[in-house]
Parts: structure tokens; C-alpha cells; sequence
């Protein structure tokens, strides 16, 4: 192994109560952090463990294309390992959950033959199990990125909870860091959904309280009124299962169980 080395950091959503003990202990340890949390209050709780912190988000710049930011961030990382430093790398929820350059730094960095790593941290997806009570057991769970989805042929199952990440940019095939909210893609995502659901069936825009000082949003629409809804770059979209599917006979068949047999040893509150 090479002298630099590399360990990649998830902060939680709430920083400065959702950060493990392992992952404040790498923070305090590293010669240089670099972080990324789109709020101020996060970025000062890891300057305040460790005073030789730099910002990754300042490469964020409008109109500027996402993979060029994503490109400039994994650049000065890389750089500073090959220097040979102790670098950790922060990044907000889980480093490695919708994450572009964590990924992709811990590839050229091990490819290149220098020690690297991955701490995981609380997602908003953690967050969204908690405060909606949803069970991913319970009906299963579908999660995407919402543009993919709406560019590619995914077949949604509607019995399955679906989540869609970065809603609030959905169509946007530029990715050029932007201020402004289109929403041509929503409408045509809405009709995509409106395929699997009836009229009225709701969603839940969630948004994780980033601070212990705040509440959680969860604010219930119908699917159909989505394109109208206030989006944000934190809001992440639910739409709850339709419930159960029916049960595979032949399954059923081919092991000599009956649906009577199962819901006695289930007892699943639905049935
Ligand atoms: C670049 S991804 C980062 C995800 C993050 N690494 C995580 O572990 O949750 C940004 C997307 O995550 C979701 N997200 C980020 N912050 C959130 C929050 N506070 N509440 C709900 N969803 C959030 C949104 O879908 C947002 O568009």
C-alpha cells in the first residue's frame, strides 16, 4: 500500500446527532477533510472536530454542468492522497447512497493501489423509515432515481412502495446546477405513474429534518397533483404499495401449503 489513504464518511441527514462514533473518530483523525452537506450548521459540527476542513460544495456553481462539479470534487481528493495525506472524505446522509463521486474516487484511489474505504451513515431512506413507519418488509420497496426512471423502461410495481429520489430535478438531461424548477418532466412522470394507480391515490413528498431544531415534512398529495407541488433538491417522493398481491397458487401448489396455513402462521395485520 501507497502512503496517502482514503476513508469516505456518511454524516447522517441530522448532523450533528446522526454521526457515528467511528465516522467523528476518522473525521478527527484525517490531515485534511473534505465535506460535503449542502447546510452550514453541518459543515461547522465536522470543522468543529476537526479545524483543517474544506468544502467540497463550493464547486457547485450555477450553470455549471453536475458532471464537471462531480469530476472537481473527486480531483482534489485524489490529489490529496497522492500527496500522501490521510484524507476523509464526508458526505451527508449515506456517502454512498446517490453519491457520484464517492464511488468513483474509491475506484481509481484502490485501482491505484492506496487504502480505501467506506463508513456507512443514516440516508434519508433511514430517516423516511422512521417518521413514516414504513416496513421496506411489509410490501417491499422500489427505489430509483427519479430521471432514470423516467428516461428508462422500468417495470413499477405498484404493490411495491416506490421511492423516487431527486424529484425536483426530474428531465433534466443538461445537469447543470440550476436555480430554476421545470416541470415538464413531473407531468410526464405523472402520466408514467398514473398508469399503475388509480385517480386518487397519494403520495408523500418527505423531507428529513436536517437539524434536531426542525420537523420533518410529510406532506400527503394526490400523485396527480404532483407537477403543482413545492419541490425542493431535498424533497423525496413516496407512493404508498396498493397493498398485498395475490398469492402465487402454483407456488403454493408445487410446496403443499395453503393461503389458510400461511396467514395462520403470518398473521400479517393486512389479512
Ligand atoms: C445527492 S442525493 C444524496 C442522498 C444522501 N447521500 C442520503 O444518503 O440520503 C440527494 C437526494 O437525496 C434525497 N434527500 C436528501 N436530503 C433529504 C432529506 N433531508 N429528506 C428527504 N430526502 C432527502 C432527495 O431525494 C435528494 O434529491
Amino acid at each position: 500500500m501507497k502512503k496517502g489513504s482514503l476513508v469516505i464518511v456518511g454524516t447522517g441527514i441530522s448532523v450533528a446527532g446522526q454521526m457515528t462514533i467511528i465516522t467523528q473518530n476518522h473525521i478527527k483523525q484525517a490531515d485534511v477533510v473534505f465535506v460535503a452537506i449542502p447546510n452550514k450548521p453541518g459543515v461547522e459540527f465536522v470543522k468543529s472536530l476537526n479545524p483543517n476542513t474544506v468544502s467540497l460544495t463550493d464547486h457547485y456553481e450555477i450553470g455549471k454542468s453536475r458532471v464537471q462539479t462531480y469530476q472537481d470534487m473527486c480531483d482534489v481528493i485524489i490529489n490529496a492522497v497522492e500527496s500522501g495525506q490521510k484524507v476523509c472524505a464526508a458526505f451527508y446522509g449515506h456517502p454512498g447512497v446517490f453519491v457520484n463521486p464517492s464511488h468513483r474516487v474509491i475506484e481509481i484511489l484502490r485501482e491505484r493501489e492506496f487504502s480505501v474505504s467506506m463508513e456507512p451513515g443514516i440516508s434519508a431512506e433511514d430517516c423516511l423509515v422512521a417518521d413514516l413507519g414504513i416496513d421496506p418488509a411489509q410490501y417491499g420497496c422500489q427505489s430509483y432515481e427519479a430521471t432514470q426512471f423516467l428516461f428508462r423502461k422500468y417495470t413499477l410495481d405498484p404493490y411495491m412502495t416506490q421511492i423516487m429520489w431527486q424529484i425536483w430535478g426530474v428531465g433534466d438531461h443538461v445537469f447543470k446546477t440550476t436555480t430554476e424548477h421545470k416541470t415538464d418532466g413531473l407531468k410526464i412522470l405523472v402520466d408514467k405513474l398514473m398508469q399503475h394507480y388509480p385517480e386518487n391515490h397519494t403520495a408523500i413528498i418527505y423531507e428529513a429534518r436536517i437539524s434536531p431544531f426542525f420537523v420533518s415534512r410529510m406532506e400527503e398529495i394526490r400523485l396527480v397533483d404532483l407537477p403543482s407541488a413545492n419541490l425542493n433538491a431535498i424533497s423525496t417522493l413516496v407512493i404508498p404499495s396498493l397493498g398485498l398481491p395475490d398469492y402465487n397458487q402454483e407456488v403454493l401448489d408445487a410446496l403443499h401449503i395453503t393461503e389458510e396455513e400461511i396467514k395462520r402462521n403470518l398473521q400479517h395485520p393486512e389479512e
